[in-house]
């Protein structure tokens, strides 16, 4: 497997760092708190580490609001306790990912306060300043994504400043010279402290319209969509400067070899697939995330791997999602049985596998009280559904232990169900043992790794596939039903089953049965 890069064979584990584990007793995770679980990520079996946004902020969006690039948030520890966990992870062969957030820093970022002191700032072009419109509103009819208007007025300098997400975060004018030399030095600022790479915030926001024209209506809008479903996204998203950025930051990455960029992108395929440039000068992955929102059904699960797989330019690696901070969980998306298949789903497509911490134990979205929220979307937008704390509760160490063994103090959000690691640990028939399972045998698999992926059929709520790499051979049955299924296959042996007791299972050529929620891998 010498040929690809570490993060084309590896596969990623998010950490949202405020929820993974606490080590100071504040009810929030922390830095200490990630390096004392690294461990447990080696045994897991995972590559490498994407840790969600760690500096210093207001945390009006939990993070998303970066105060100050080059540094930690005190919540979360200090450089020192950063350089300890990036030298840990490393001696483990744990790569570490740094979440980028550019689009966006906060009101409170000294660069934001220069911009918005006065009109003749040397920084006040680094944002999106306009005047009214005639009659004293908002330049234009730009929204929200966290609801209302995009425009805050300053009654300082007399003008509306563009916030594509809440008011406390104010859109960076990347059309702006110094702005993008300014980034591309934080991003160096991390690389010469040993990160292995990005995974860049909302990439494909990051240029707006420069004549700043009105979105047109959305003639699909409905009610109880997010407020800023009802414009198409026309001026504000996926503007044709915006791979000229990318190429800058692949740029810069580049200057220290093999470091990789993946950008946080929700467009259609085919839009969504422009973003790996051309000839690796763009994303190395623009994350793929259809599997968050799918009908969970074989035929259009068939459809969207076939689409995928074919759109993609000659050059480009694939990478699939399975769940996230932004998402509901899928073990809530799709039911605790069907999230045992999505994982043997995630661990055998084509391409780099990202998981969401807690899901390889099959944690559900909490169930958040009226006095527990504290996700922004959901106070600005209440009752629309889109509040994220339910998939942000603590990692569920120990369930024998006060709040899971999260925090010895009040955890931030509530611990959201019994299971835990510990539970789990040594049950051969756990969603944790599974997950351990998929990913020694995707290690120990090239064809899982860097096959083709062919044969990707449908037949009733069964899915299968095949992958192949030269004379190994892989055969891939879902089914993503509640009724016992048979699935026509060649003569082979299991290696793998979410019915544990099938390992090794001789299977004669013609039909075999599959049982209600089961999936299997065998070779041939
Ligand atoms: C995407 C992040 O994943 C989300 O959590 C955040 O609220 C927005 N970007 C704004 O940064």
């Amino acid at each position: 497997m010498s040929k690809l890069a570490w993060w084309q064979r590896g596969v990623i584990y998010q950490i949202y760092p405020r929820s993974f584990q606490d080590s100071n007793g504040d009810g929030i995770g922390d830095l200490r708190g990630i390096d004392a679980r690294l461990d447990y990520l080696v045994s897991l079996g995972v590559d490498a580490v994407w840790i969600s946004p760690i500096y210093p902020s207001p945390m009006a969006d939990f993070g998303y609001d970066v105060a100050d690039y080059c540094n930690i948030d005190p919540m979360f520890g200090t450089l020192t306790d950063f350089k300890q966990l990036v030298d840990h992870a490393h001696r483990l062969g744990l790569k570490v990912l740094l979440d980028f957030v550019p689009n966006h820093s906060s009101d409170r970022h000294p660069w934001f306060e220069e911009s918005r002191s006065s009109r003749d700032n040397p920084k006040r072009d680094w944002y999106l300043w306009r005047d009214p419109a005639p009659d004293g509103g908002p330049p234009n009819n730009w929204l929200s994504r966290m609801g209302g208007s995009a425009w805050e007025w300053d009654e300082h300098t007399r003008q509306y400043y563009y916030h594509a997400f809440l008011r406390e975060q104010p859109d960076l004018n990347w059309r702006n010279q110094q702005v993008r030399r300014a980034m591309n030095d934080v991003l160096r600022f991390w690389l010469d402290r040993g990160v292995d790479g990005f995974r860049v915030d909302v990439l494909w926001l990051l240029i707006k319209d420069a004549q700043f024209r009105d979105n047109p209506l959305n003639p699909a809008y409905g009610p109880g969509a997010p407020d800023h479903h009802r414009l198409l996204q026309t001026y504000t998203e996926d503007q044709p400067e915006v791979h000229e950025i990318v190429r800058s930051m692949r740029a810069t990455l580049s200057e220290y070899g093999e470091r990789v960029l993946i950008g946080e992108i929700y467009l259609p395929v085919p839009q969504l697939v422009k973003y790996y440039g051309t000839n690796g000068d763009g994303a190395d992955m623009p994350f793929n995330f259809q599997l968050l929102s799918a009908a969970w059904n074989a035929g259009e699960i068939a459809r969207m791997i076939r689409d995928y797989d074919s759109a993609l330019p000659e050059h480009a690696w694939p990478n699939w999602v399975l769940g996230n901070h932004d998402n509901p969980r899928v073990a809530s998306r799709v039911g605790t049985a069907q999230a045992r298949v999505a994982a043997v789903l995630l661990l055998t497509l084509r391409g780099t596998p990202t998981l969401y911490y807690g899901d390889e134990i099959g944690m559900t979205d909490g169930a958040i009280g009226p006095d527990e929220i504290q996700d922004p979307a959901e106070r600005r937008q209440p009752g629309i559904g889109q509040g994220r704390d339910p998939e942000r509760t603590p990692m569920q160490w120990d369930s024998s232990l006060p709040n899971a063994a999260f925090t010895s103090g009040k955890p931030w959000l509530p611990i959201a169900t019994t299971t835990s690691v510990r539970d789990q640990d040594s049950d051969a028939s756990s969603v944790l043992s599974l997950y351990r399972r998929l990913l020694i045998l995707r290690r120990n698999n090239a064809a899982l790794v860097q096959g083709t992926i062919e044969h990707v059929a449908a037949n009733g709520d069964v899915l299968t596939y095949e992958r192949r790499y030269h004379d190994q051979r892989l055969f891939i049955a879902l089914n993503m039903g509640v009724e016992e299924a048979t699935v026509q296959t060649g003569a082979g042996v299991v290696l793998l089953s979410t019915l544990a007791d099938r390992d090794g299972e001789v299977l004669v050529e013609g039909a075999n049965r599959l049982a209600a929620g089961e999936a299997l891998i065998a070779s041939f």
